[in-house]
C-alpha cells in the first residue's frame, strides 16, 4: 500500500479551498492536518475553524495530527469539526490508553505518533486498538525541515515487529519527505507518506503525481 497525504502546513492559506480541491483532482489519498498549540510544540498552527471550513469544501479524509497537549481534552471537538482520524503523541498524553480509547468511541480512526526520540516500546499497552502509527522523521513543530535519517531505521523495526505481532496499524511517515527519499522510506515499510514542502512547492499536480510515479503506484 501507498498513500499520500499531503500537509496544508506549507499551502498558501489565501487560496487554501482551491489548493484543496487541486490536490483531491490530483488524486491525494488523504489531506493531512498539522495542529500545534504553542505548548508541545514551539509553534502555533491553526485549530478548529480551518478545519470546520475546509471539510465544506473537500471529500478528502482529513486525517489530523495533534500536536498539542493532553488531546483528550479536544477530541469531540475535532470529531465535530470533520476529522476522519485523529493521531495523538504518545508523549502528550498522561494516559494514552484512554486517549486512545476515547478516540475510537467517537468512531474515527485511531492513531499514535512518536518523535525521533521516542522507542516504539511505548505504543505497547495500545497497540491492539490502534488503526496507525505515525513514526515522525523529523521533530514535530515545523515544516521544511530535512529527515533524519535514523528515523528510517525505526520504520523498519516497526515494520518487523508488526508483522511479529500481527499488527493491524498502517505506518506512516512525516516530516522532510521527498521525491529524492520516499522511494527508500517506502521500501523500509512506511505505507502513508505526509509531505508539505514537496508537494505544495511547484506544481501540485505534477508533485503529487510524481510522488506516485517514484513509488511505482502511478495510474
Ligand atoms: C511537522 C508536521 C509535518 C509537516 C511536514 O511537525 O507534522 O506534517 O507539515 O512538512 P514537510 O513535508 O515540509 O517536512
Ligand atoms: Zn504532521
Amino acid at each position: 500500500m501507498f498513500k499520500l497525504a499531503p500537509s496544508i502546513l506549507a499551502a498558501d492559506f489565501t487560496m487554501l479551498g482551491e489548493q484543496i480541491r487541486m490536490l483531491e483532482e490530483a488524486g491525494a489519498d488523504e489531506l493531512h492536518i498539522d495542529v500545534m498549540d504553542g505548548i508541545f510544540v514551539p509553534s502555533i498552527s491553526f485549530g478548529m475553524p480551518v478545519i470546520k471550513s475546509i471539510r465544506g469544501a473537500s471529500n478528502l479524509f482529513f486525517d489530523v495530527h495533534l500536536m498539542i497537549t493532553e488531546p483528550v481534552r479536544y477530541l469531540e471537538e475535532f470529531v465535530k469539526s470533520g476529522a476522519d482520524g485523529i493521531t495523538v503523541h504518545a508523549e502528550a498524553c498522561a494516559d494514552l490508553k484512554e486517549t486512545i480509547e476515547k478516540i475510537k468511541e467517537l468512531g474515527v480512526r485511531a492513531g499514535v505518533s512518536i518523535k525521533p526520540e521516542t522507542p516504539i516500546a511505548v505504543l505497547e499497552e495500545v497497540e491492539p486498538l490502534l488503526e496507525r502509527v505515525l513514526v515522525m522523521t523529523v521533530n514535530p513543530g515545523f515544516g521544511g525541515q530535512k529527515l533524519i535519517p535514523e528515523c528510517v531505521e525505526k520504520v523498519k523495526e516497526l515494520a518487523r515487529h508488526r508483522e511479529k505481532t500481527l499488527g493491524r496499524y498502517d505506518i506512516q511517515v512525516d516530516g522532510g519527505i521527498s521525491l529524492s527519499n520516499v522511494k527508500s522510506v517506502f521500501e523500509a515499510g512506511a505505507e502513508v507518506f505526509v509531505a508539505g514542502t514537496a508537494v505544495f512547492r511547484g506544481d501540485i499536480l505534477q508533485n503529487v503525481k510524481a510522488f506516485k510515479e517514484e513509488a511505482g503506484v502511478a495510474d
